[in-house]
């Protein structure tokens, strides 16, 4: 199970870090794939661009490679007995270690005025997203730990009130397969909201595509043969190993080794082959979200599977927290 806040647009970083991975679990697992539009309330009160957001991640999802047959992929309101879930894990959360997660501390410092009780109880809510399903494996980044962390110990504290329930949710590591996708800026890693001029999104046209490859920081070049490389040119790199046939890359290694290489090439042949990567992705996204006949469908048949495990989930919940009267 996981999920992915409509807020922002999804980047190279999204595809390699997530979506591609999430496109291999989808044929060995049962998977659960939400659009978190609750969790947005938290940050983005203002409803006018929700919709059109949920619709863009849900057809870049597909346009990934996500197959709404086969995962159920499902937007979080959709399914209201997450509401209910979430209030009885309330009742279970405390004040003092709501207050002491990092994500809250970072989101209340940059929006004071915006303290809401939903930003204190967002793991809250993560937690009910989870266990709603009896998930197990919980595919996310690093940032995402404390979170699941959060998730077992309210797991713990139910199973040890009412009785066994909730198998503990474990953070899904994709070991080798887990890549970081460097901004184009050499600083850190691509983001969904900041530094958007050195990160790639899905959505970008051709043209925005080269302009930022070729704004990627370079230098004169390497001075000696077999130079280690500095960050910011390993970058370029590797985000060349992640879209460029083999021989390319290994040409291009090459030329650094034997100080021939010149940046403005590699970037131009970088460019070429991010655009022939991001294209089709944006094409299918495009061509599906244009298509609102085709999204509601596959929303319905992404709640109806999300419910139908939520229901059996909740029915047990219920028996066990001896709410049947
Ligand atoms: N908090 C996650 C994020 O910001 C999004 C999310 C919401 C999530 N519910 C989830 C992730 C359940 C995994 C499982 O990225």
């Amino acid at each position: 199970m996981s999920g992915i806040r409509p807020t922002g647009f999804l980047h190279l970083g999204n595809y390699f870090g997530a979506m591609r991975n999430y496109v291999k679990l989808q044929e060995e697992y049962t998977c659960y794939f939400m659009v978190a539009d609750l969790h947005a309330l938290t940050t983005h009160p203002d409803t006018k661009e929700l919709k059109e957001n949920v619709h863009r991640v849900l057809a870049e999802n597909i346009a990934c490679g996500i197959d709404p047959e086969k995962a159920a992929l499902y937007c979080q309101s959709h399914v209201r007995e997450t509401s209910e879930l979430y209030l009885y894990l309330n009742m279970l959360a405390y004040l003092g270690e709501l207050e002491k997660t990092t994500t809250f501390k970072d989101k209340a410092r940059l929006q004071p005025d915006n303290i809401n009780a939903g930003l204190l109880t967002y793991p809250v809510l993560q937690a009910a997203d989870i266990i709603l399903h009896r998930a197990t494996w919980v595919p996310v980044g690093k940032d995402q730990e404390q979170h699941l962390e959060m998730a077992r110990n309210f797991v713990k504290r139910f199973n040890h009130r009412y009785g066994e329930v909730f198998p503990e949710p474990l953070a899904y590591n994709f070991g080798e397969d887990l890549v970081k996708v460097p901004s184009l800026d050499g600083t850190g890693k691509m983001s969904k909201s900041e530094n958007q001029l050195a990160t790639l999104y899905l959505a970008d046209a051709d043209d925005v595509i080269r302009k930022k490859v070729m704004k990627a920081k370079t230098d004169g070049g390497p001075t000696s043969p077999n130079m280690p490389k500095p960050d910011y040119i390993e970058n370029i790199f590797q985000l060349m190993r992640l879209v460029s046939a083999a021989d390319v890359v290994s040409s291009f290694e090459g030329s650094y080794d034997n100080c021939s290489i010149r940046y403005g090439d590699m970037k131009k042949q970088l460019a070429e082959d991010m655009v022939a990567f991001i294209a089709p992705i944006r094409e299918r996204a495009e061509s599906i979200r244009n298509d609102s006949i085709y999204l509601e469908d596959i929303m319905q048949l992404g709640a109806e599977k999300a419910r139908k495990s939520a229901v059996a989930t909740m029915d047990l919940v219920r028996n066990a927290m001896g709410l049947v009267y």
